[in-house]
């Protein structure tokens, strides 16, 4: 039987007489933290089980180190030692208690690997294609025949362990700049013996590595390999030679993965994990050239979260399989929305970067969306609530719808107040900008779910605390928003100074020149979206550096467009007039006057807190959420929202 709304992508495939349920695989994801030991904790694999959860094929666990040498960091699980194999076990359980196939990556960093990671700091030793320095400021030992061999064996070992730990496939990591993909490279492998040089020389250690664990696992296992189809930087390989590769490849593994790029390079960090500024499914046309090419079927990556793209995919032909990281996390749920005709409840993961930048500075998993992410295993008792409540929530930005679905989930009775026409706060300025529609969307989301969840909503109804206090309700849940900071300078009240309202308009009633006060994140997004209008744009910035409130991978994204446009950026300034013909600054040269027909309030924002407390007592019990306590991001206001209507 087809499914009815996505026939091609629900249909089951078959490799090696594994059955994948459907055609979404789980793309690898790490764990930020593992125990003192790097054994997965109880909360890892619950991250992963909840991926399982909603439908995925199959879950691919990331960055199993195969060999200690290898390790790029302490988080990494070591597929080395027989000791893992428990924590192995449970993990490979807990997909299969979801009909989920369970995949375990095979990665070693090669001369990316750091002395941090395995101990001996006085000698460490790092190996790779060729003697060189890594960024660490490590010597790289240039591996030698025999290293080769002892490092596919620890390939093999490794995929033995995870075979035995009742895992159902692996994933080679050869792609990324990852040590395989640094044999590939033309760029990264400069050797002239017989593992460097040709083409067939470069493909020589991963053949290697493919032949060793096929011996290690029987021909029945099945083998993922994962290759950038392009290197996308400079003296890296291009797609032609992907395609030479994967031909090298077909037939010897089960499933050709292709991602895209190497990930020392910020540019193309953001191709590799695409994102919002590049176009939903850009690596796609990689896998599309290479799949014309082999039999073995072959598996896209990147920046997909619709599964309308994804159903073209597939029946078109460009691919077999799509896999999915941050989609993954943003709505596990989504192959079973998809599948079951319920695609606009989905949660669409908006590339905000969010997890990585978590994962990586800050140890855990989160999600800007979804504020079970990195908490799965204390909200498996979240529902019902114990007695129905009458609950009242002020405010319908993020926070407050959040507040609101859970609450009317849990059984309580929650009427939602907005004082505007339209439910979505600080989300409504994204309507128009073309490269936050994700983020966008949320609000629609967020709507259909209030609506069958059952919550009143009652629009253009501005709360008071009086109103309250009147209901007689059990609950208050105050999530009035922040106000904009308006700077006070002369002038500031002229006609050509506007918020950001200005922005729900499309096309927005702005002159041709535009200043915007304020360079943070919001300012700097908005600076995009008006260059893209062909708008004349300058952003004035009080500190050393700008959109410094954003997550690092975001900036290099809105760097590779704002280097590239008329932008202009004066950091160190800070406004002092608005004058007839613009803003006034001051610099530290002196003063600047910058031409403005208008300018546009980026200043940040501001809790109103005498109006969120003056709810306090207008019921037995009053809950803050969101800005109105502190601004922040989407992130914070839907987890206090969702965390705090469990606590009803
Ligand atoms: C938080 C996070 C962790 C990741 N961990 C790994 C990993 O361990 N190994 C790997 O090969 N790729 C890893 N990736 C990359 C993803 O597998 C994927 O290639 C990339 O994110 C693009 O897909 P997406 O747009 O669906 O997120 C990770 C990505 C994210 C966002």
């Amino acid at each position: 039987m087809k499914n009815p709304y996505y026939p091609n992508l629900a249909s089951p495939i078959t490799i090696k007489g594994l059955t994948f349920k459907n055609r979404i695989f789980g793309a690898p994801m790490s764990n930020p933290e593992l125990d003192a030991d790097c054994n997965m904790r109880k909360e890892e694999i619950a991250f992963h089980e909840n991926r399982a959860q909603g439908g995925l094929a199959s879950v691919c666990i990331g960055l199993g180190i195969v060999d200690a040498v290898g390790r790029t960091h302490t988080k990494e699980v070591k597929l080395y030692d027989v000791m893992s194999l428990p924590s192995l076990k449970e993990a490979a359980n807990a997909m299969h208690r979801h009909n989920c196939n369970a995949v375990m990556e095979l990665a070693h960093g090669g001369k990316y690997a750091g002395a941090r990671s395995h101990g001996d700091k006085s000698k460490p030793l790092v190996l790779g294609p060729n003697d060189e320095v890594n960024p660490e400021g490590l010597a790289v030992t240039q591996m030698t025949e025999e290293e080769i061999y002892r490092v596919a064996d620890c390939f093999a070992s490794a995929a033995a362990l995870v075979q035995k730990a009742g895992f159902d496939m692996v994933l080679v990591h050869g792609g990324h700049g990852w040590l395989l993909g640094q044999f590939m490279s033309p760029g990264m492998n400069r050797r002239t013996d017989r593992w460097g040089g040709s083409l067939e020389n470069r493909m020589r250690f991963p053949l290697l590595v493919i032949e060793k664990i096929r011996e290690a696992c029987g021909p029945a296992f099945p083998i993922e390999y994962r290759m950038s189809g392009a290197e996308l930087v400079e003296g890296g390989y291009t797609l032609e030679e992907g395609v030479k590769m994967a031909r090298m490849l077909d037939g010897k593994v089960d499933i050709i993965h292709v991602s895209a790029g190497v990930h020392e390079d910020p540019d193309v960090f953001t191709l590799t994990h695409p994102s919002m500024f590049v176009e939903h499914g850009c690596n796609v046309y990689l896998a599309a050239e290479i799949k014309k090419h082999v039999k073995t079927p072959v598996a896209t990556v990147g920046g997909l979260n619709d599964p309308d793209m994804m159903e073209e995919i597939i029946a078109s032909g460009k691919a077999d399989i799509v896999e999915l990281a941050r989609q993954s996390l943003c709505d596990p749920y989504f192959p079973e929305k998809a599948f079951s005709g319920n695609k606009d409840d989905i949660t669409r993961c908006c590339r905000c970067f969010t997890c990585f930048y978590n994962y990586l500075t800050n140890r855990t998993f989160c999600c800007a969306f979804n504020p079970v992410i990195g908490n799965e295993l204390a909200n498996r008792s979240g529902f019902p609530a114990t007695t129905p409540k009458k609950v009242l929530v002020a405010g319908g930005g993020p926070g407050g719808m959040e507040a609101a679905i859970t609450a009317a989930k849990r059984g309580h009775s929650v009427t939602l107040y907005e004082k505007n026409s339209r439910l979505g706060g600080q989300l409504l300025s994204e309507e128009h900008i073309p490269f936050k529609q994700d983020m966008y969307q949320f609000v629609r989301v967020l709507e259909g779910r209030l609506k069958k969840a059952g919550v009143e909503i009652r629009l253009d109804t501005e709360l008071t605390p009086q109103q309250a206090a009147a209901e007689k309700a059990d609950v208050v849940m105050v999530a009035i928003g922040a106000k904009q900071i308006v700077p006070p300078i002369p002038g500031i009240d002229s006609s050509k100074v506007t918020d950001l309202h200005a922005l729900h308009q499309s096309p927005p009633a702005l002159g041709q020149k535009i200043v915007i006060l304020g360079g943070g994140l919001v300012g700097c997004e908005s600076a995009i979206y008006l260059d893209s209008l062909g708008k004349d744009v300058t952003i004035v910035e009080m500190k050393e550096d700008w959109a410094a409130d954003s997550y690092f991978m975001h900036k290099n994204a809105m760097n590779m467009y704002i280097r590239d446009s008329r932008i202009k950026i004066h950091v160190q300034t800070t406004a002092k007039e608005v004058t007839d013909q613009g803003l006034l600054c001051t610099t530290p040269d002196g003063e600047l006057l910058l031409p403005a027909d208008n300018i546009l309030l980026a200043a940040g924002m501001r809790p109103d807190r005498a109006a969120a407390d003056a709810f306090y007592n207008t019921a037995p019990r009053v809950f803050q959420i969101g800005d109105c306590i502190k601004p922040g991001r989407v992130l914070e206001a839907i987890s206090l929202g969702y965390y705090r209507a469990l606590d009803i």
